[in-house]
């Protein structure tokens, strides 16, 4: 047999590649048994069927959701999410939830949703979606998850409202496998009844010596006797300890971001040791720092797709939601600017992106930005 080019970078090479030889000559097609493998790890959509509506707060409930199909659902890692596909009031458009699962539960996956003013996909799932529904969504994705090689074994979590979703995948992951890991969750609330999976929480806390839970309110009742206030460097350090040394994800609605990277500079904490999952673009058009003092966010601009028509729409909407509100559908999973999927080419005009949208240099050279991380500035013609 040929030596393998590879032979020289990994030991086993010549073992790995006659083993391969020797599956297919014994008939069993190598490549079509890893493609079977990657369908049921990562399929382009999943048909999925409400099982139970759980109300967790006034403001929150949990959907747990199964296969149409009665299988199991594909494998994922706590910390990914899904997106769900809708078609809300004629707009068809997508959202990610995280998975609040443990990973170690591949019946169902459950989804927490706290109620977002104004927000179209939150407010549908929580008035109108009930046990027995439909629901499509794509497979598991996203790269929030605990890598042990790079990330160590002792994590702090820093959590805002429903950010608690993948904090709780984890805990539950670390309890259900009995896994060597210290997690220390500080999560933020406004008020004592709206912390998300109190009582589970406070329960893992007494019962699993690796896992702590501080509840921080920021707007306390007369009888709140705990921590008050936001989740500042001081706050997070008196309860979790010096973070020197441990990885720190941070998870929460969009606003959080921005201070809790502020809040982490501040003690000197590296960006290296910090995961962020961002639920969408952190601060509104106009209210970033880096938006042209001299565009008003208010004005209403032309967008073209190339070949297809065109709509008007306001500077401040991001270009993927412009367009889904006027029948246009461009792939989209994480609508945070991470995942890419939502790349449009800009023909023609001009656009604000978001320093969220992770553009690949080759993106910029080529003209290309992500959609959801994008405000059109001026006219723009558009293609995807
Ligand atoms: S949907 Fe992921 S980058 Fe836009």
């Amino acid at each position: 047999m040929p030596t393998h080019p590879l032979a020289r970078f990994f030991d086993r090479v010549d073992d790995v590649t006659a083993e391969i030889a020797r599956r297919e000559a014994g008939g069993v097609a190598h490549s079509a048994a890893v493609d079977d493998e990657i369908a049921v790890c990562h399929p382009k959509q999943l048909d999925l069927v409400v099982d139970e509506v759980i109300t967790e707060t006034a403001t929150t409930k949990t959907f747990r959701l199964r296969r149409a199909t009665g299988e199991l659902l594909p494998p994922f890692q706590a910390g990914q999410y899904i997106s769900l596909r809708l078609q809300i009031e004629g707009v068809r458009t997508s959202r990610a939830f995280s998975v609040s699962s443990s990973p170690t539960k591949r019946r169902h996956y459950d989804l927490t949703v706290r109620r977002v003013p104004g927000g179209r996909v939150s407010n549908h799932l929580l008035d109108a979606v009930a046990p027995g529904d439909r629901l499509v969504s794509s497979g598991p994705i996203g790269t929030f998850q605990h890598n042990p090689l790079f990330h160590g074994e002792d994590l702090v979590f820093l959590a805002g409202g429903s950010g608690v979703a993948p904090a709780m995948s984890m805990i539950r992951e670390v309890v259900d496998r009995g896994l060597p890991r210290t997690l220390h969750l500080v999560y933020g609330s406004r008020r004592a009844d709206d912390i998300i999976f109190r009582a589970e929480l406070d329960q893992v806390a007494r019962d699993c010596p690796e896992i702590t839970v501080d509840h921080v309110i920021s707007e306390p009742d007369a009888d709140w006797s705990g921590p008050t206030g936001f989740l500042s460097a001081a706050v997070v350090e008196r309860l979790a300890g010096p973070l020197r040394g441990r990885m720190t994800y941070v998870c929460g609605p969009p606003a959080m971001y921005a201070y809790q990277l502020r809040q982490l500079d501040r003690v000197g904490h590296p960006r290296r040791r910090v995961r962020l999952e961002a639920n969408g673009i952190a601060l509104p058009a106009g209210e970033d720092r880096d938006w042209p003092a001299d565009v008003d966010p208010t004005v209403e601009v032309t967008v073209a797709v190339r070949g297809r028509g065109a709509f008007r729409t306001p500077r401040s909407r991001p270009l993927l939601d412009a367009l889904e509100d006027n029948g246009f559908q461009p792939e989209a999973s994480c609508r945070s600017g991470e995942c890419s999927m939502c790349r449009v080419r800009v023909v023609r005009g001009g656009v604000f992106t978001a320093a969220e949208a992770r553009l690949r240099m080759s993106d910029r050279d080529f003209g290309f930005t992500h959609s959801c991380a994008a405000y059109p500035v001026t006219d723009v013609e558009v293609d995807f």
